[in-house]
């Protein structure tokens, strides 16, 4: 049941229901809190997806049984370990990450939360490293949560590189309440959104700041 008010937007969730539920729904163990808090420990930016999104992320890569994956924007692996949980056993992981420390951060906290082996940590700009990643393709999922203003440009190559039936995930999608606002990374956005329809079945999931999520035709 939804009503006006929901419909067009507005939600329930207060800070109090969003901790009680992240906590009874969406638990951490000791690998997924030393992720969670890297950025915050190591001086990063604490731009990390919300409890609940990384689950929500873990467990579609579960229900679709992904076997490889590929993610844009590691920052300090929280969801590349989500990514990695939600994995079949023999899955694979490429994330990319334009910066070293970061990545590095991410290879560490990646490492204790068990997923050394099935996760590769990419260090560069995602323009630059997807191509390199082809050889391994045809994806299964691809996660993009990195900068804005190339989110056309990695819908794009996830309209190529993933099989029929693979899963595209964006963050972001709201672009923080900027996407239709005439900007370049606006333009970007709704350009993802708009070409995603043209190769996926689609929806935009209300997370806070929306999760697209599409099914490759
Ligand atoms: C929002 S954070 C990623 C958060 C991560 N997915 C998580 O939830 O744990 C975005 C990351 O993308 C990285 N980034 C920015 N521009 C990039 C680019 N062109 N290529 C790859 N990574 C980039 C940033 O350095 C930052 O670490």
């Amino acid at each position: 049941m939804a009503d006006q008010d929901s419909r067009a937007g507005m939600r329930y969730g207060t800070p109090e229901i969003v901790a009680y539920l992240d906590a009874l729904h969406a638990p951490h163990d000791e690998g997924l809190a030393a992720a969670f808090a890297a950025p915050g420990r190591e001086g990063m930016p604490a731009i990390q997806v919300g409890i609940s999104d990384g689950k929500l992320v873990e467990m579609l890569m579960r229900l679709a049984a992904v076997e490889k994956a590929v993610e844009v924007g590691t920052l300090a692996g929280y969801s590349a370990v989500r990514i990695a949980r939600g994995l079949r056993p023999s899955g694979r992981l490429w994330t990319i990450e334009f910066d070293p420390r970061h990545a590095d951060v991410a290879r560490r906290a990646i490492a204790s939360a068990g997923h050394a082996e099935r996760v590769e940590v990419c260090v560069g700009a995602g323009l630059e490293v997807l191509p390199t990643l082809e050889a391994h393709g045809p994806f299964d999922a691809v996660f993009i949560d990195a900068d804005k203003e190339n989110y056309d440009a990695y819908g794009r190559w996830a309209a190529a590189h993933l099989r029929p039936g693979g899963m595209l995930l964006g963050d972001n999608a709201y672009l923080f309440g900027e996407l239709l606002d005439d900007t370049r990374r606006g333009a970007a956005m709704r350009r993802f959104h708009e070409e995603a329809c043209l190769h996926f079945d689609t929806v935009c999931i209300p997370t806070p700041d929306g999760l697209l999520l599409g099914i490759k035709r």
